[in-house]
């Protein structure tokens, strides 16, 4: 089984507002997309990776990269996620299990790749990380106005690398409609999505907030 970890790293960081791509932001001195990549090798359950990148930064984004004997190869992304994951989806026809990973969750500890990449080689065809929400999740209308408070106990947050069989993935990719994240494209296919156990470490670097937590995790970690 030939797994491949694409690493979508093509978005512009607007909510982050560093002015440059946000893979290509430093967290405790080094490209948050190079931490990224750093975890999958770490992994030892990977075999391949792709980055999908601004197509103006292919050719840079190479001397950002872990040399190690996991081979990583540089694609241009696309407009939105989604176009950067068909991207790089196209760029490994010979994936039998595809992990799709954010550039953005540059702290992800290895563990938590490896959780989802055995719950695929125990049969599951689509795994996620998931953990408990901690607020309470309200639904409102366009006016603001509260429509209902759904059990909490029912909901999870979810992070990446989500993992799937590569052949339902590519369907998945091939029907053409939007999602929020790729395990929902699959759901619409019908197929069942498993969850793992995430981890809070995972978290997807948006806000300046975020940067500060990450800047402090890393330099915790590097010491
Ligand atoms: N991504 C991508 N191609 C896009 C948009 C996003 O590869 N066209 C990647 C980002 O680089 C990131 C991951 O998808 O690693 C999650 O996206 P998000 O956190 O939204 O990152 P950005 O799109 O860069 O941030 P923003 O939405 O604030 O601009
Ligand atoms: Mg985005």
């Amino acid at each position: 089984m030939r797994v491949v970890a694409l690493v979508p790293a093509a978005g512009m960081g607007v909510r982050l507002g560093e002015n440059k791509p946000k893979a290509f932001v430093h967290v405790g001195g080094s490209p948050m997309l190079t931490r990224a990549v750093q975890g999958l090798i770490d992994s030892g359950s990977v075999d391949d990776v792709v980055v999908m990148v601004p197509a103006e930064l292919v050719a840079e984004t190479r001397a950002l990269l872990p040399v190690s004997s996991v081979p990583v190869r540089v694609v241009a992304g696309g407009a939105e996620r989604t176009d950067s994951v068909r991207a790089g989806l196209a760029a490994a026809p010979d994936a039998t299990l595809v992990l799709v990973h954010d550039a953005a969750r540059a702290l992800t500890p290895p563990a938590l790749i490896s959780r989802v990449v055995d719950e695929l080689r125990a049969g599951a065809q689509a795994v996620v990380p998931a953990l408990p929400v901690t607020d309470t999740i309200k639904s409102v209308d366009a006016t603001g106005a509260v429509t209902g408070t759904p059990d909490r106990s029912g909901l999870r947050a979810i992070q990446t690398p989500q993992g799937f069989d590569a052949e339902l993935l590519r369907a998945a990719y091939a029907v053409g409609t939007q999602a929020t994240d790729d395990a929902g494209l699959v759901e619409m296919l019908g197929a069942t999505v498993h969850t793992v156990l995430g981890d809070a470490l995972a978290f997807k670097i948006t806000t300046p907030l975020d940067l500060v937590l990450a800047n402090t995790l890393a330099a915790r970690r590097d010491t």
